[in-house]
């Protein structure tokens, strides 16, 4: 099958590879519909991480499920399915408290819990930047879809990113009436932005440098703080009149930069510990590693990333960190969108065939201009 594959940085190739197949009795195979180009796989295109050369990308999946083995009993074959990033057991400690982002028994790699499709640290998994996926303990994992093509793009969101924004807020402890500031206006921050009006937030802030990015926050209701037109905390507190937001979300990371693009890995949870008024939260959902060797600073480079934890101190805010359990809201985001209250598909802006992929990471790693979200469809 034909599948994208990390050749080293900077370099994706579309070529043939094993096909997926069922190796597990609890296993499915699907054939992907969609499958999205996300911005934790640009840490591993731009050589930021451990990952290997030779690893299928490809975390956000979704499609029709071709083959199930015979441990598999609530899902069967021609079942239109969302596949969470998460691969999770089901029945461990964490998984049965709801944190399938923190199986501790799919990812053999000492010290992580949590695996993952097509990515570094996250376990042995091929991803689903292919023709077809292999899918791990498919009847815990595999959400149902309505049958057909209907909101195909608003459901391709329900595997990453509409529930990692999602959380973002719920770490953060959003309620109805609160200030919302959102760092980064990249498809996770624009999701989170998208969870927080959902959820009741008064007003939404979206910060980022990026003009077209930031029009899409405003297409949604939020509001749009360029960081180039002045200090983003500056902006963010002239608008509350000194008092600051409710809660804030990270949907930067730890490659987050300054207006002129130099690397500051502390730099948006200092601005998050200053805009957050006292006892409001903060929750960190743009990734940040144990070690960066890309790193600017020798402490970066161990993952260590001093930011101004006293002040959070003082402030006492509550900070939530980590990988999003998907299967703690697909279903009810779902729902949402066959409903009609929630429309993740507003970043959408490219459709593009599996041999396009090295050109559309090219464009979205660029975060060229129009280029907020590329979805591809290999079997188009
Ligand atoms: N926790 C999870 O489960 C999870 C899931 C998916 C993605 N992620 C992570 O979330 C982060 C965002 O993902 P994405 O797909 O939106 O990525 P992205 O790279 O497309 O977007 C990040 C955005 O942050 C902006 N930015 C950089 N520095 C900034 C600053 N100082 N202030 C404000 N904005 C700044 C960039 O211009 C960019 O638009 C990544 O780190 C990704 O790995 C985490
Ligand atoms: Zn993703
Ligand atoms: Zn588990």
């Amino acid at each position: 099958m034909r599948a994208v594959v990390y050749e080293g940085p900077r370099k994706v190739t579309v070529r043939d590879v094993p096909d997926a197949r069922v190796e597990q009795p609890t296993d499915a195979v699907i054939r992907l519909t969609t499958t999205n180009v996300c911005g934790s796989d640009l840490h591993m295109y731009e050589g930021r991480t451990s990952v290997e050369e030779g690893t299928v990308l490809g975390h956000e999946n979704m499609g029709v499920v071709e083959e199930v083995g015979p441990a598999v009993t609530r899902i069967k074959a021609g079942d239109r399915v969302s596949v969470p990033f998460n691969i999770a057991c089901g029945t461990c400690r964490n998984c049965l408290h709801g944190w399938t982002s923190y199986c501790l028994r799919t990812n053999p790699t000492e010290g992580v819990d949590g695996a993952a499709y097509g990515y570094a640290n996250m376990g042995p998994y091929p991803g689903g930047q292919a023709e077809y996926l292999r899918v791990p303990y498919a009847d815990a994992n595999l959400l149902e879809l309505p049958q057909g093509r209907d909101h195909e793009d608003d459901f391709a969101m329900l595997s990453d990113i509409f529930p990692t924004g999602w959380h973002g807020t719920a770490l953060a402890g959003v309620t109805a009436g609160d200030d919302v500031a959102v760092f980064g206006a990249g498809p996770v921050g624009l999701m989170a932005a998208h969870a927080a009006l959902i959820q009741g937030a008064a007003r939404v802030f979206v910060v980022d440098k990026e003009l077209d990015r930031l029009r899409l926050a405003e297409e949604i209701g939020a509001q749009a703080v360029d960081l180039t037109a002045g200090g983003p905390v500056e902006q963010i507190m002239d608008a509350t009149l000194g008092r600051g937001v409710d809660c804030g979300v990270e949907a930067v990371g730890y490659q987050a930069h300054d207006a002129s693009g130099q690397e500051h890995p502390e730099l948006v949870l200092d601005n998050l510990v200053e805009v957050v008024r006292s006892t409001g939260g903060i929750g960190v959902v743009g990734v940040y590693v144990p070690e960066d060797p890309g790193a600017t600073t020798e402490l970066a480079q161990q993952g260590r990333i001093p930011f101004q934890f006293g002040a959070a101190f003082t402030k006492g805010l509550h900070i939530g960190t980590g990988q999003a359990p998907v299967a703690r809201y697909n279903r009810q985001l779902r729902d949402l969108i066959v409903a009609g209250r929630a429309r993740p598909s507003f970043l959408v802006s490219h459709h593009l065939g599996l041999d396009e992929a090295p050109d559309a990471y090219a464009h979205f790693d660029a975060r060229d201009d129009g280029w907020t979200k590329v979805l591809l469809n290999p079997g188009a």
